[in-house]
């Protein structure tokens, strides 16, 4: 039996949906981009689990006790304690989201020409890896491009491949990522095996680990779950055994921080610290608060540590769980086994008789029309897809923020993507007319194919 939400509602939100002919227009003035359309015409959103979830009633009291300090705020300390206490880091330097943490990793580490692989970078860190000129190469186990087969640690890096690249050019490689949970590949997790496996490797070239830990903690539930020697470990236990193979980690705290906002790096060493110090100085802001109001650094110290609670994540991960069963007793192909964060339909076996260039785009658009209900492409669309190396998945992301929608959401949500998938022939085919390149997806625009005059009559 599921474990029912292990909280009670205190504050609501209205939501309303809209007439579907207005949806249709939105649609058409938004270049049929879900990220233009204004979230207030949107039913149930599930575009992204970042930022979006509901803070808690300790976060929020939190939020009241914010020092708001230039420097050396009370705010930063308690959020030092937690990071050390969770990951056993001692230096932490606050951002304004994970991509801040990013781009000043990045800057300070890298050079042109570098390479870092990971088991599959998301889209931001490729974006800031690339834009410095550096090469970012996926290796994901073999499994993680199979929608239908079961492995418990899809997440995992090849470490053959890894191997290979270190072998023959790990002078260009200044360090080695791991993405936890793989949030380009149905958000599957990484095993303990495969990150002491790394680690060994990387610390064999000498060649330091930094994990983009946005999504830690559902990663650590599932190893709690699915490697029979963690049955007993508590969620922090796993965690900070995670932490132990790792030299740094960029967080994005609007996810496993349960934060609106906000994000950090945190690392070992103090010579890197200090540079990294300076880097943030320029970019951020004060080390003590980084791109973060101190209310924030509150809120996030609290969410840091609600993340690793187990009811909580069994009942997160069991809504994921949930939707993932309802899709599939009504035959849509989903990605598995089930994630952490979020369901991920298979749009390219979708779509294999009626072939699309961008079928989770077309699937997206197709699922706000009918239900008001707004996804996220994660395939060409998102990624350059063209590359030998390239995952060539065309998945559409049913993300699911954290604490925000109950069971009957979700079951409308599996209503109107099984009213989708049984006219699948109807669902409006569309063309590219504008991409401005790296991180284009979040402007980009589209059109009706020629040979789709409108759009089709209501499901
Ligand atoms: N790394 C991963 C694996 C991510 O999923 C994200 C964000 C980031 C880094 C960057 O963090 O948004 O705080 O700057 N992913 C969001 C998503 C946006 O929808 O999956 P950020």
């Amino acid at each position: 039996m599921n474990l029912p939400e292990p909280y009670r509602i205190k504050s609501v939100e209205s939501i309303r949906l809209l007439p579907r002919g207005h949806r249709e227009k939105l649609l058409e003035e938004a270049g049929y981009n879900l990220f233009q359309l204004a979230a207030e015409n949107v039913f149930i959103d599930l575009l992204t689990d970042s930022g979006t979830g509901a803070m808690s009633a300790d976060q929020w009291a939190a939020l009241m006790q914010g020092d708001e300090s230039y420097a050396g705020s009370r705010s930063y300390f308690q959020l030092q304690s937690v990071v050390e206490d969770l990951f056993h880091f001692p230096h932490v330097l606050p951002t304004h989201q994970g991509r801040g943490a990013e781009r000043v990793f990045f800057q300070t580490v890298v050079k042109e020409g570098d390479i870092i692989p990971s088991n599959t970078h998301f889209d931001t860190t490729r974006g800031n890896l690339e834009s410095l000129g550096c090469t970012a190469v996926d290796l994901p186990v073999c499994e993680a491009k199979h929608t239908q087969t079961d492995h418990p640690f899809k997440g995992d890096m090849d470490i053959d491949s890894l191997e290979s690249l270190l072998a023959s050019q790990g002078k260009r490689v200044p360090f080695v990522m791991l993405t936890m949970t793989n949030n380009r590949a149905g958000g599957q997790p990484v095993s303990m095996e495969n990150l002491a496996l790394v680690s060994s490797l990387a610390r064999f070239y000498r060649i330091p680990l930094v994990i983009d830990a946005c999504r830690h903690a559902e990663n650590a539930f599932f190893i709690k779950r699915r490697d029979p020697r963690y049955q007993t470990s508590s969620i922090p236990e796993i965690v900070a055994e995670v932490f132990s193979f790792a030299d740094a980690m960029l967080m994005s705290a609007k996810k496993d921080g349960l934060c609106n906002i906000g994000g950090f790096i945190a690392l070992r060493d103090s010579a890197l610290f200090e540079r990294l110090k300076n880097s943030l100085l320029l970019m951020e802001g004060f080390p003590t608060y980084g791109g973060l109001a101190g209310r924030d650094l509150a809120a996030m110290a609290v969410g840091l540590r609600e993340a690793t609670q187990e009811d909580y994540l069994e009942h997160r991960i069991g809504q994921v769980e949930f939707l993932g069963t309802e899709l599939l007793n009504r035959g849509g192909p989903v990605y598995q086994p089930f994630g952490g964060h979020a369901v991920y339909m298979d749009a390219g076996r979708i779509f294999e008789e009626h072939p699309r260039d961008f079928p989770g785009q077309c699937l997206a658009v197709s699922l706000y029309l009918e239900g008001g209900i707004r996804s996220c492409d994660v395939g060409s669309s998102m990624f350059d897809t063209s590359g030998e190396n390239e995952l060539k998945l065309e998945l559409l992301r049913l993300a699911i923020p954290r604490r925000t929608y109950t069971e009957s959401h979700l079951r409308y949500v599996a209503d109107y993507v099984q009213k989708i998938l049984e006219r699948k022939q109807d669902i409006p085919d569309l063309k590219r007319t504008h991409h401005p390149g790296a991180l284009g997806h979040f402007v980009a625009r589209y059109a009706l194919a020629p040979q789709q005059e409108s759009m089709p009559a209501a499901m």
